[in-house]
C-alpha cells in the first residue's frame, strides 16, 4: 500500500430538509488500501459514497478522489471509478454481454479490448455460460455478480461498492472478497466498500470506519480496532440467590460500567476483569457462589451495540 492518499474528505455533511445524512465526515483512504464503512441501516453509507462519484452534492464540506473534486469535475471522477451501486439496475432485455458491452462504449473501450475484458469478467464472477441470457432472467445473485463484472470490466484505479456481496451465496461472498483483495494487492486498486457485515469487512479490509448517524464513531485498522476490546470485561457470576442488596453494592464498585441480573446470574461489565473483587462480595454478603467466570469483550459486541444505539 502507498502513503498517497487517493480519497479525502473533511467535514463532508449532507442534509436533507431537517435530517443529517452525512455529518462532518474526515475520511483519508491510501492508494491500495480496502477501506470498509460500517454502520446500521440510515449510517449515511450510501450518502457519503454518492457524494465521492459527485451523484448528490454535499451541503458543506469537502472531498476529492485523486485530487478531483467531485461537484467541479463530476466526469473525471466517474471516469476513473468503478462503481457498484446499491441498487445494481440493468437492461432486462438485454444479455449479460450486452449490457457490459454498453458500459464498456460509455467508457470509450476500444471494442477488442471490450470483448477481452468482458469475457474475463464474465469468467471471474462464474456468469460465462450465461453471457448470452437475457438480465431479465437473472437471480438475484447473478445480478449481483454481473453488477461485479460492471465494475471489473473497467479497470479502475478505484472501486466504490455499496454493500458488495448482498444477495450472494457463501461461494460468491468468498469469490468476491477475494477478487477484490487481489485487485487491491496486484493492481493497488484502492477500495472502498460498505457493508454490514464485520466479518466480512475484517476479511479483507486494512481499515474500517462505523458509522452512526452520519458520523464516524469509530475509525482504525483491525488490530486497533481488536485491541479496544480490552477495554471492556463481562463477568459472570452464578449464584445461589440474588440479592438487590448485593446488586446494589456491585453497582457501586469502582471500575463497574453496569450489572444486569436473570435468574441465578449476575452480568457484570467492567474496564477490567473484576473476578476477585466480585467474589470477594459475594462470599461477603452470604451468598453461595457457584461459578464465576470473565471474557473480554469482544470487537462483535462492540459493533452490536452501535446498531442497538442506532
Ligand atoms: N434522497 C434522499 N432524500 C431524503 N433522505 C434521504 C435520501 N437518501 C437518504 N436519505 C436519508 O439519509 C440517511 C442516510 O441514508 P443512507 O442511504 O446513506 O444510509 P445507509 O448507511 O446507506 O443505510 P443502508 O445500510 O440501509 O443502506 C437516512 O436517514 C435516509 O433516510
Ligand atoms: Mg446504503
Amino acid at each position: 500500500m502507498s502513503s498517497e492518499v487517493t480519497v479525502e474528505t473533511r467535514n463532508l455533511t449532507k442534509k436533507y430538509n431537517g435530517l443529517v445524512a452525512v455529518d462532518n465526515l474526515n475520511l483519508s483512504i491510501r492508494k491500495g488500501e480496502i477501506y470498509g464503512l460500517l454502520g446500521p441501516n440510515g449510517a449515511g453509507k450510501t450518502t457519503a459514497i454518492l457524494m465521492l462519484l459527485g451523484l448528490t452534492e454535499p451541503t458543506s464540506g469537502q472531498c476529492s478522489v485523486y485530487g478531483f473534486n467531485p461537484v467541479r469535475e463530476p466526469l473525471k471522477v466517474k471516469s476513473i471509478i468503478g462503481y457498484l451501486p446499491e441498487k445494481i439496475g440493468f437492461y432486462e432485455d438485454l444479455t449479460a454481454k450486452q449490457n457490459l458491452k454498453f458500459t464498456a462504449n460509455l467508457n470509450n473501450i476500444e471494442r477488442r479490448e471490450a470483448q477481452e475484458r468482458i469475457n474475463e469478467a464474465l469468467q471471474k464472477v462464474g456468469l460465462k455460460d450465461h453471457a448470452d441470457v437475457k438480465v431479465g432472467k437473472f437471480s438475484r445473485g447473478m445480478k449481483q455478480r454481473l453488477g461485479i463484472a460492471n465494475v471489473l470490466i473497467k479497470k479502475p484505479r478505484i472501486a466504490f461498492l455499496d454493500e458488495p456481496t448482498q444477495g450472494l451465496d457463501p461461494k460468491w461472498i468468498n469469490e468476491t472478497l477475494k477478487i477484490f483483495s487481489d485487485l487491491s494487492r496486484r493492481e493497488e486498486m484502492t477500495i472502498l466498500l460498505s457493508s454490514h457485515l464485520l466479518h466480512q469487512v475484517q476479511q479483507i479490509c486494512q481499515r474500517m470506519g462505523i458509522m452512526l448517524n452520519g458520523k464516524l464513531v469509530v475509525q482504525g485498522t483491525i488490530n486497533e480496532l481488536r485491541r479496544t476490546k480490552g477495554q471492556s470485561w463481562i463477568v459472570e457470576a452464578e449464584v445461589g440467590e440474588i440479592k438487590p442488596d448485593l446488586l446494589k453494592k456491585i453497582k457501586e464498585m469502582e471500575d463497574v460500567k453496569g450489572v444486569k441480573s436473570s435468574r441465578n446470574t449476575i452480568l457484570v461489565e467492567g474496564k477490567r476483569d473484576l473476578r476477585p473483587e466480585i467474589s470477594k462480595l459475594i462470599i461477603e454478603n452470604h451468598v453461595p457462589l457457584l461459578g464465576l467466570r470473565a471474557r473480554e469483550v469482544s470487537l462483535d459486541e462492540i459493533y452490536m451495540k452501535y446498531f442497538r444505539e442506532a
